[in-house]
């Protein structure tokens, strides 16, 4: 008699508990099983935080001063990024930075919703960064993603593990920085022309190699017009944007939508991908502000000098009061504002802005 009672109102809690747990998550369907991350700072979610001789840090204020918790993550944001707006918009938690995971003493299980091998500063070229130990390049971002695979199958058996990483996201959101750093000795040795295709034949070469380890449906963010960027502008005397990395910018775009078509016509038929096209979509909020929700989009928030670009955004820097307003965080990258419009508009926007299909269309494939 008296284990009845308790027992429904047990029953009742649970599904009262489920209901909660349904509303505080928001997005009640899981769309993919994992999300894989690779990249730079635009979606590192703090694995340079465990690289001690690192300059290339964001775990310091004013970063993250809204976040919850006001904590600054190592995220290059006043919030949440890209990799965070991806992972809420499939229903997952955000993929842990691998490695928090290799540090401690974690399980396989910690994997099986992905893992985030980004890092502020990569490039697709192994730079000199490699010595300084600054950054992980993609190179060691696609080595580290195969001992998670080998971890998978070792705990999953093959057959599952494939099955999860075949039917999971692995999103790539880099190449700024190889963009970037297409200067001085670079410049003499190769023309703009050669230098991005062999940035996209590099590129070619790791999702090859994702592919072998299980890889299907990419998620490739373009670059934006980073000629833009208020480092880049306040270069200038009139503080316009650098035409000469806008356009190598765009050149890297183009030759990264041809590589991605001849991947998959020619050599990979099994894959799918979205390519997002931030280049078109970052200039329309630059060039009509405030029908995007913005009112600053040349300054950056956090910051000193001239567009807040003079001195990075550090903890002795001043911040805005209003991050919503602007299109830029610090001096490189965008708020969690312009983070959440990319993501929204990845996910759902048109097929000019994200093509052949959305985000969402490929989760469903
Ligand atoms: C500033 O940018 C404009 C537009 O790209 C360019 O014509 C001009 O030469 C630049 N000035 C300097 C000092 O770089």
């Amino acid at each position: 008699m008296t284990h009845m009672p308790s027992r429904n109102i047990m029953g009742i809690f649970l599904i009262l508990l489920f209901l909660i747990g349904l509303r505080c998550s928001g997005t009640a369907a899981q769309l993919v099983p994992a999300i894989f991350v690779f990249g730079d700072s635009l979606v590192d979610v703090g694995n340079n935080n465990h690289l001690h001789l690192s300059l290339a840090k964001a775990d310091f204020p004013h970063n993250g001063v809204d976040f919850p918790g006001k904590r600054a993550t190592g995220r290059f944001s006043n919030g949440k990024n890209a990799a965070d707006f991806l992972a809420e918009k499939v229903g997952l938690p955000t993929s842990p930075p691998y490695l928090s995971l290799v540090s401690g003493n974690s399980n396989v299980p910690s994997f099986l919703t992905g893992v985030s091998f980004a890092s502020g500063g990569a490039g697709i070229f192994d730079s000199t960064d490699q010595v300084y130990k600054q950054s992980i390049p993609l190179s060691k971002q696609v080595e580290y993603y195969t001992t998670v695979h080998d971890d998978l199958v070792k705990h999953l058996g093959s057959s599952a593990a494939h099955k999860l990483i075949s039917k999971s996201l692995f999103a790539v959101v880099i190449g700024s920085n190889d963009v970037f750093g297409y200067s001085g000795s670079v410049k003499a040795s190769s023309n703009p022309q050669q230098y991005v295709d062999s940035m996209t034949s590099s590129l070619k070469g790791y999702l090859n190699i994702l592919h072998s380890r299980g890889a299907r449906k990419f998620v490739i963010i373009g670059l934006g017009p980073i000629g833009c960027c208020p480092s880049q502008r306040n270069q200038n005397r009139t503080e316009e944007c650098n035409e000469g990395t806008n356009r190598l910018s765009l050149m890297y775009n183009e030759a990264l939508v041809a590589m991605l078509h001849t991947l998959k016509s020619e050599e990979l038929g099994d894959i799918s991908y979205s390519f997002y096209d931030t280049y078109t979509v970052m200039q329309s909020f630059i060039q009509s502000p405030a029908s995007n929700g913005f009112t600053e989009v040349k300054a950056a928030c956090c910051g000193l000098g001239k567009l807040k670009a003079k001195v990075a955004c550090l903890p002795i820097s001043k911040y805005c009061p209003n991050r919503r307003d602007h299109l830029f965080w610090d001096l490189y990258h965008p708020t969690e504002a312009a983070a959440r419009l990319f993501i929204d508009d990845a996910f759902d926007g048109p097929s000019h802005h994200a093509f052949p299909v959305n985000v969402r269309q490929l989760t469903a494939l």
